[in-house]
């Protein structure tokens, strides 16, 4: 990203402090008047401090999560707001779309009284838009949480995603209602996996392992199985991910592998991407 030999001003991430030249891709009226905007940039800033500079001749693939069901209560909300702290602990700069009307991670977000991962509720018509300016501000990944419904939303956030997790307890409804999702995401021909969340803590279990075949022969099950830890309740309920809450915990170590999990998975997308473009 090419910058401009302006007056530096002043970073309005309150932890930055420093001065930086503006982009020429972000406009003056951006920086004074986007709440977006502005959210993005105490994100990369403290992120990493002095980014914005850091940004210049730099080309980013943003990675676009998308937490996916059409069953209500499944832990969409939860492991959203967990994995974006976990990433973020990694060096990610992640930015939260919240597109749920519940609006549960603005909520989450706001408990949390940190400016360093933004929240922001957007709707389907907003939602392209938002990501192509998150795109230009150095965001390296988005995650988005939505509704338990089939919506708008739910649609457009499938479409935009590179990845689409779905959530499933192992219970009998989840399962059947994680078959409808997949069908709409083959329809959209959209990569996908399944992630089987709130299992029971003895997890050699025959409904863990029931629910684990049932979610294989569906097409890719993301490890680990996440289990029904109190931690999950206590870091939602502070405003905070679980590596906050215990990073020497259970839940915390559940959470890093997660997302390591799911960095490697989108790694390889962008890889058989690339070299199905060469052959092509
Ligand atoms: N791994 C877990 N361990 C313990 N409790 C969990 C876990 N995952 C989710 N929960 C709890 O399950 C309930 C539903 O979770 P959550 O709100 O994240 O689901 P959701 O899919 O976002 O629901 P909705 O579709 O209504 O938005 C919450 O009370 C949450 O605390
Ligand atoms: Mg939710």
């Amino acid at each position: 990203m090419a910058l401009i030999g302006m007056k530096p001003e002043r970073c309005p991430a309150q932890r930055c402090g420093k001065r930086h030249t503006r982009s020429t891709n972000v406009q003056n009226s951006d920086l004074r008047l986007s709440p977006l905007i502005r959210k993005v940039i105490r994100a990369v800033c403290i992120a990493s401090p002095g980014t914005l500079t850091h940004l210049e001749g730099k080309t980013f693939r943003m990675r676009i999560v998308a937490l996916v069901t059409q069953k209500g209560g499944s832990g969409k909300s939860t492991i959203a707001s967990s994995l974006a702290v976990a990433a973020a602990e990694t060096g990610e700069r992640v930015f939260i779309i919240d597109m749920d009307p519940q609006q549960s991670l603005v909520r989450w977000f706001k408990t949390r009284n940190e400016a360093d991962l933004p929240v922001e509720a957007i709707g389907a018509p907003k939602l392209k838009t938002a990501l192509a300016t998150l795109e230009k501000s150095g965001i390296s990944l988005v995650i988005i949480d939505t509704p338990g419904t089939d919506s708008p939303a739910t649609d457009a956030a499938m479409r935009s995603a590179d990845l689409c997790v779905i959530p499933a307890r192992p219970n009998a409804f989840d399962l059947w209602a994680s078959e409808t999702t997949r069908k709409s995401l083959k329809a959209l021909n959209k990569p996908f996996v399944f992630l089987l969340n709130q299992c029971p803590p003895s997890q050699q279990s025959a409904r863990i392992e029931e629910g684990a075949k049932a979610l294989e022969a569906m097409g890719g099950l993301i490890t680990p199985m996440i289990t029904q830890r109190v931690d999950y309740q206590e870091a939602a309920r502070h405003g905070l991910g679980v590596t906050e809450l215990a990073p020497n915990g259970y839940a915390a170590d559940e959470m890093r592998k997660l997302w390591l999990s799911l960095k490697r998975r989108l790694a390889k997308q962008k890889t058989e991407k690339a070299s199905g473009r060469k052959a092509a």
